[in-house]
């Protein structure tokens, strides 16, 4: 997939996660969705999903698509733990040079993870994509998910006023 069919893919996905997740105030139900979507979507993603704050520098892992993924993970570990601990999206173009990688799945060679937060600005979860590519990973990608975690992030809105 070069970067123009990336980015059209993206034109297609990000509205019909919009249109298929637009009444739906249960978090998991969207996220399932859209990790589902996004999964289906681009022929890079090998790993995709969600790990949800579930505590105090606690993520544990939520609704994915892909083979078997790690349970649990604290802020301080891996590429998920940075994403969360510094609330910035973290583009891995060689997993093997991150320290601290936790390798689920050895055929990962680089990832994605982006933070999901809620209407007030708390860190709520995040969504990691992994790749069996190197460098699969750019902007192009940052500025989708980008966009999936903001709507993500306004369903625990729709939440709490309901
Ligand atoms: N890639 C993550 C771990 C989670 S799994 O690979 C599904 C990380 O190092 O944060």
């Amino acid at each position: 997939m070069d970067a123009k069919d990336k980015q059209k893919a993206y034109d297609s996905v990000l509205p019909r996660i919009r249109e298929l997740i637009a009444d739906e105030t249960d978090l998991i139900a969207v996220m399932a969705t859209v990790a589902c979507e996004l999964h289906h979507a681009f022929d890079h993603y090998d790993w995709t999903g969600f790990y949800r704050v579930v505590g105090p520098g606690s993520l544990k892992v939520g609704p994915y698509q892909g083979s078997h993924g790690c349970l649990a993970i604290s802020f301080d570990r891996g590429v998920c733990g940075a994403a969360a601990r510094l609330r910035q999206t973290q583009i891995v173009p060689d997993v093997h040079a991150f320290p601290g990688h936790i390798a689920c799945s050895a055929s990962t060679r680089s990832e994605i993870v982006v933070p999901v937060m809620n209407f007030e600005g708390t860190l709520v979860a995040v969504l990691d994509v992994d790749s069996d590519r190197p460098a699969a990973f750019d902007e192009v990608d940052g500025t989708g998910l980008a966009e999936v975690c903001r709507m993500v992030g306004a369903v625990t809105q729709a939440t709490d006023a309901g």
